[in-house]
């Protein structure tokens, strides 16, 4: 599978951005399209370096594809929500407007259903006083939704509005989405750029090593077990249970772990458990009133999976099992079945549950995630310009890379149960492997 974006084709207009790029540049200012971001950063002395095994580097180009005054820029925000989307908008719109002198600006209301005009919404100019203060807010002023639609259909629409760039702000369902438009729009021999931008507060996405509004998302997590420390703490064979979000990767799970230390046991998807027998979490769990008098856990929604019933299980308009929904809700299990466990033995234990739930996305980006934010809208604009398409935005290494729609959605970001990441979170918790 290749490494390199497509693109649209030559670029023949001098870019507005007037950058100086002094030849003999370590860094040179406009990024040349043969940079590379290797995809392995550390090799064995003595190994040839493959070359091939390389993102394309993103960055302002010298030359790009797009006149900037016959252009027009399109953006969708799809999927759940998570701190930051506002900023990337804001961000997108900014950069557009001031920076390159785009044209026209247009923001697809609800995720793909902005594109089908049988949802009747409205499309909405975007312009830097329409942007001017959101970025303080948490959600997104376009709305989101769930699902996809008929790809020709959004085509269609996309065709209709003269977009000639699209930005979807999502996570990797919107991905996919991406890709679909891509390739129809490809198949018509169509002028027109899709790029992505990566947003999943589950940090669960190919080829970027961290979302916008995870660090936002552990900061808070990590407030609820505090909380649950507290009360953990405090009480008579005192047990807090903390339930996090995390689909199919426990990510916000480890860092919130990490971040706490007063984490006892860290549950995630991609780590086997039992809850039963002398090596399951209940077991533990007696152990540690026996010996600490307290215990704090966490565990990540997605291991909801082990209470899922064939096909009966309730699922989002994306197919996604719906892990709020009470039959599946893994923290109130949990609940249930230590608070029967330690009965069952006559052990008296005060159980709190905080499940901070939508409270680690529906907040505003902290600092650090308001400047990733930034980062990454201005990245999109500058490889959108330069006519890449059917590509996301990453970042490797810390560096901005141009990694091709393909790639993105064939691959998941999960915990690796040997990698140094789990290696440090059942170390800070002193954890057994619970099989
Ligand atoms: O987008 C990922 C996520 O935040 C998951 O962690 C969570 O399971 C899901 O979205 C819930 O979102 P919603 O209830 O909006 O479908």
């Amino acid at each position: 599978m290749n490494w390199m974006p497509k693109t649209l084709g030559p670029c023949t207009i001098d870019s507005p951005l007037g950058l100086s790029s002094a030849a003999g540049d370590e860094v040179p200012d406009y990024v040349a399209d043969d940079r590379r971001v290797l995809v392995t950063a550390e090799i064995t002395a003595g190994d040839r370096i493959d070359e091939r095994q390389a993102f394309e580097r993103g960055g302002p180009r010298a030359r790009i594809f797009f006149d900037p005054g016959r252009t027009t820029a399109a953006l969708l925000t799809a999927g759940g929500l998570c701190p930051g989307i506002n900023n990337v908008i804001r961000s997108l719109v900014l950069q557009l407007h001031h920076k390159y002198g785009v044209a026209r600006i247009l923001g697809f209301r609800y995720g793909f259903a902005g594109l089908d005009p049988a949802s009747g919404l409205p499309v909405v100019p975007l312009e830097p006083d329409t942007v001017a203060h959101i970025h303080g807010r948490g959600g997104t002023m376009l709305g989101t939704s769930r699902g996809q639609r008929e790809v020709g259909t959004m085509v269609d629409t996309l065709v209709r509005e003269g977009v000639h760039i699209l930005f979807v702000i999502g996570g990797d369902g919107s991905m996919r989405g991406a890709h679909a438009i891509a390739e129809e729009i490809a198949r018509r021999g169509l002028d027109l750029a899709i790029i992505g931008v990566p947003k999943t507060i589950d940090n669960d996405i190919a080829w970027v090593d961290k979302t916008f509004g995870f660090d936002t998302a552990v900061s808070v997590a990590r407030s609820a077990i505090d909380a649950a420390h507290t009360e953990a703490s405090s009480a008579l064979g005192g047990i807090g249970l903390v339930r996090l979000m995390g689909r199919e990767a426990g990510f916000i799970a480890a860092h919130a772990t990490l971040a706490s230390r007063d984490v006892n046991a860290c549950l995630v998807p991609e780590v086997r458990f039992t809850l039963d027998g002398p090596r399951g979490l209940l077991a533990y769990l007696e152990w540690r009133l026996v010996h600490r008098g307290h215990a704090v856990v966490v565990v990540a929604e997605g291991c909801g999976r082990m209470l899922v019933e064939r096909d009966q299980s309730p699922r989002d308009p994306s197919g996604n099992l719906k892990l709020s929904d009470v039959s599946l809700d893994i923290g109130r299990h949990f609940e249930q079945r230590i608070n029967a466990y330690f009965r069952d033995r006559n052990v008296p234990v005060t159980l709190k549950y905080v499940d901070p739930s939508y409270m680690v996305r529906g907040v505003p980006a902290n600092a650090m995630d308001a400047i990733y934010c930034d980062e990454l809208a201005r990245m999109a604009v500058h490889a959108a310009m330069a006519g890449k398409t059917d590509m996301m935005v990453g970042r490797w290494h810390g560096t901005f890379t141009n990694v091709p729609l393909a790639r993105v959605v064939a691959e998941k970001r999960r915990i690796d149960p040997d990698h140094e990441l789990w290696l440090a979170v059942t170390e800070t918790t002193g954890q057994p492997q619970f099989v």
